[in-house]
């Protein structure tokens, strides 16, 4: 039995099900009407892989919190499922915010997530609760546990905020399960918990896996946790960023710990911190492990302080980043887009050793839904003080990425690209050339901007707000350059 609360999202949404509206991206994800933010419950499930989101299908604001769903095979490919959560316990009136999904052995999905309700105080302030909920299903319909929420303020450690305890991310290990959920902690800052359960519906607090001791952001978000390679990676989204040189910038970012995991003592030992993504449009990841044992993370393509910039035309608000294979390379974590996205690519354009000293264009490379790879490396001893490439241009229009070997500073600048509000439009971020050699990938579906460096050493994600006609590209240097190009268009 569904309840009315998710039958008037289903049928709400229903129309768009099938609707293909030009302004949508070809193969990221959507919401299927109204706002959506960050991905939840990305999970496998009876051999596909399944996504869900926050999600307010009635408008493109952020609303009462429903989770909206979709699932693929190969990450690329998305089907559009009906809304799978609704506010509408007694345990999650006010939303059911973030938490994440697993299989259980006897074939049901699971879901773990936050549910949240108000309450008028004594001093008739209106207080939010935020508690953790289970909810059971058959990857389309969800019963939520009577016995919900199965953790809440009983289960926090000493200090630990009622009213910031949010997004579990669960896993299993051996017979039982783990869960991480962020938490507010004494101090104002964040939190990470740790908890364990027998059967995934009974759930004990273990102990503070991390904390942030007021560095790194404040409220820590949505975190994950999970083996990479020979180490062990934390991910969380903290709130209130400072910047610390070009490795972090202000507000709402992605911090990635890596460090090792004693199981035994459940003992987390951070040894190196990086940012996540170097570009404007990117928070909450979260990550599934694949059948063939790959790590795919999956993130909220925006930014909180810029959600307010929108398309009135359009009938949906917010999208994911293209879902990025993560590894380990000298000690750092790198991030590529999903192999499957080369089945995808037609019309391959290639150019080599292109001499580049003035502006230039090059037949057939041009696009909005594309995979471009440029190699770039100095024409001559004394080579290049920077090498510019600029995407989505139309005259008016254009974001250019630039690169000065003698900073190592990649930096990318979308002031042209069609936005309306005076928001932050440049990153800049360091990057790891060998003898002034870099390549630079990008991925562009429409409105979107994804950029790989060295092999996924450094990513960064923009939104562009600039029309899809505007699709050329160009070259520039100063001093002499020279470069490799490759090009597909991407059809999906
Ligand atoms: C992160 C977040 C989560 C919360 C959700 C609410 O973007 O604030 O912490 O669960 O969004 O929509």
């Amino acid at each position: 039995m569904i309840s009315d609360s998710l039958l008037r999202a289903r049928t709400f949404e229903q129309k768009y099900i099938a609707h293909q509206d030009p302004k949508r991206p070809c193969f990221h994800v959507t919401g299927t009407v109204g706002w959506i933010n960050d991905p939840n419950g990305f999970s496998m499930y009876k051999g596909e892989y399944h996504l869900f989101y926050q999600y307010h299908p009635y408008s493109k604001e952020w609303g009462p919190m429903h989770w909206g769903h979709v699932k693929t095979k190969d990450f690329i490919k998305w089907e559009r499922l009906p809304a799978a959560l609704a506010p509408d316990t007694e345990a999650d009136r006010d939303g059911c915010f973030s938490g994440s999904a697993l299989e259980l052995a006897d074939g049901r999905h699971l879901l773990m997530y936050t549910g949240v309700y108000k309450e008028c105080g004594d001093d008739l302030a209106i207080r939010e609760y935020q508690r953790q909920c289970i909810a059971v299903g058959d990857g389309i319909d969800y019963v939520k546990c009577e016995g919900n929420p199965v953790l809440s303020a009983d289960n926090l450690p000493e200090g630990g905020s009622p009213n910031d305890f949010r997004d579990p991310k669960i896993w299993k290990d051996g017979d039982g399960f783990f869960a991480v959920v962020a938490n507010r902690a004494a101090d104002e800052s964040g939190s990470v918990l740790l908890y364990r359960s027998e059967d995934g519906f009974h759930w004990n607090f273990v102990k503070i896996l991390e904390s942030n001791h007021d560095a790194y952001g404040r409220m820590w978000e949505c975190p994950d946790f999970f083996a990479l390679d020979e180490k062990q990676v934390l991910v969380v989204s903290p709130q209130d960023m400072v910047p610390m040189g070009l490795e972090f910038h202000a507000g709402n970012g992605v911090v990635c710990m890596m460090g090792t995991w004693e199981k035994e003592s459940c003992s987390f030992h951070r040894e190196r911190v990086q940012s996540m993504d170097y570009g404007i449009d990117f928070y909450a990841p979260q990550t599934v492990e694949t059948m063939d044992g790959r790590r795919v993370m999956i993130a909220w393509m925006q930014n909180w302080a810029t959600s307010r910039c929108q398309d009135p035309a359009a009938d949906f608000f917010g999208m994911m980043t293209v879902p990025r294979e993560l590894g380990i390379r000298e000690g750092r974590l790198i991030q590529n887009p999903v192999r499957e996205l080369e089945n995808y690519r037609v019309n391959r354009m290639s150019y080599q050793n292109v001499l580049v000293n003035r502006l230039l264009n090059l037949a057939g490379i041009s696009g909005r839904v594309m995979d471009l790879t440029v190699l770039i490396r100095p024409a001559t001893k004394k080579g290049y003080a920077s090498f510019q490439m600029n995407v989505g241009e139309d005259g008016e229009h254009g974001t250019s990425i630039c690169y000065e070997p003698g900073s190592s500073i990649l930096k990318v600048d979308r002031t042209r690209s069609g936005g309306r509000f005076d928001i932050v439009h440049e990153r800049s971020f360091f990057v790891r050339p060998q003898e002034g050699r870099i390549k630079i990938r990008v991925i562009m579906d429409k409105n979107s901007l994804e950029i790989f460096v060295n092999d996924g050493e450094q990513a960064a994600t923009f939104l562009l707000y600039s029309p899809v006609t505007a699709d050329a590209v160009s070259f520039e240097a100063e001093g002499a350059a020279l470069m490799d190009v490759e090009k597909f268009d991407l059809v999906v």
